[in-house]
């Protein structure tokens, strides 16, 4: 009975965790769209190409480069340089969200960082 109560408070506690980080990539990726990194960026065949394709980001960068790189383009790219990334060139011109709030910075971090 005891082991029969512990199994399922354990499969609650994994669906919660599944339906709260599905929550977290959904909205992450909402945000892709309303701050207008689609309109530069694609993901899976779909969005601008002014900077590189973000389909497989997280496989290179870790969650805090994309933090910063959401943030503060320049700390790693100098604004106006030409810049190789993934064997192509672009001018960096990213603009910086320095003032997004942290929820939101995690929200879209975490879901850059999901795309493998
Ligand atoms: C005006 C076009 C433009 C917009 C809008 C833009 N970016 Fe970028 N992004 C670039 C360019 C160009 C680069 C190349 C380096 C740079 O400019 O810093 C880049 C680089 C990146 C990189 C590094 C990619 C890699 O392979 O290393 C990430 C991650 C990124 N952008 C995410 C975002 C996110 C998230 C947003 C929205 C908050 C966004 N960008 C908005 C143009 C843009």
């Amino acid at each position: 009975m005891k082991m029969k109560k512990a199994v399922s408070s354990l499969l609650i506690a994994s669906a919660l965790i599944f339906s709260v980080s599905t929550a977290f990539a959904a909205s992450g990726s909402s945000l892709f769209n309303s701050e207008g990194c689609i309109a530069c960026h694609t993901i899976n065949g779909e969005g601008g190409s002014v900077g590189p394709d973000l389909s497989h980001v997280g496989s290179k960068r870790s969650l805090s480069w994309l933090k910063t790189q959401i943030a503060d383009p320049d700390s790693h790219f100098a604004a106006g340089s030409t810049v190789n990334i993934n064997g192509k060139s672009y001018m960096a011109i990213m603009p910086a969200h320095k003032h997004m709030p942290a929820s939101e910075l995690n929200a879209l971090a975490n879901y850059l960082e999901t795309l493998k």
